[in-house]
């Protein structure tokens, strides 16, 4: 199923490049740069994630989904009974819920929402996230931030990010407890980090 998904997402490659923020996005530079993960790179952050959360986590939220890729993996390859993406750009929404629909996973909890994670009103519903926040600006992190602090379900995270730049967005809820390397579709190799909600609030 996971080479069937990837496969896929393969045809909305070539559109994805072509896909501008319309105007009047906000011009934060997140909207800009497109990265997923291989195959495999979603299955070791999200085994890393899970333990993280504990064995009841059978949910995520991928904040940032674009074409909703790790939102497919996630169900696809059972690793999530049900994912949810929250994506800024119209486009990349529309992409995803075709390419969900198509695969029908779609009818197995895979969404995307088009909605900005920014946004005050905004909370995480799910014990698990993931954040490909490689190119997430300053603001955007420090918007960001809150909306993690605050869930009340959220138990885990997986972020780009080192703890360094969370404590200067504001995140105070959450510790490193796991970091490794994986590979983009681009093959290039990132560095992740698992983050877990503290027991006490304290500075990171
Ligand atoms: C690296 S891409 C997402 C890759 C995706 N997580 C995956 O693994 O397939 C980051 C995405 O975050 C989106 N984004 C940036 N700021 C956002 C915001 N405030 N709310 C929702 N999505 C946002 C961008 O438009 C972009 O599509």
């Amino acid at each position: 199923m996971s080479r069937r998904v990837s496969a896929r997402y393969e045809q909305f490659g070539v559109d994805l490049w072509a896909l501008k923020p319309p105007p009047g996005t906000p011009p934060h530079e997140s909207c800009h740069l497109h990265a997923e993960l291989s195959p495999a790179g979603y299955d070791r952050v999200f085994k890393r994630l899970k333990r993280a959360a504990g064995r009841r986590a059978d949910a995520i939220t991928d904040l940032g989904a674009g074409l909703g890729r790790a939102v497919a993996h996630a169900v696809a390859t059972r690793a999530f009974k049900s994912a949810v993406g929250v994506e800024v750009l119209a486009a990349r929404v529309q992409a995803a819920e075709r390419a969900l629909a198509d695969l029908a996973l779609d009818r197995r909890g895979a969404s995307v929402e088009l909605q900005s994670f920014c946004a005050p009103s905004y909370a995480v519903r799910t014990p698990c996230a993931l954040a490909v926040d490689i190119a997430f600006d300053r603001a955007t992190l420090a918007a960001l931030a809150p909306r993690l602090d605050e869930s009340s379900e959220l138990l885990a995270f997986v972020s780009f990010r080192p703890a360094l730049r969370w404590r200067e967005a504001g995140l105070r809820c959450f510790e490193t407890v796991e970091s490794g390397r994986v590979r983009s579709t681009g093959e290039e190799r990132f560095t992740y980090y698992v983050y877990k909600r503290r027991r006490t609030v304290r500075e990171l």
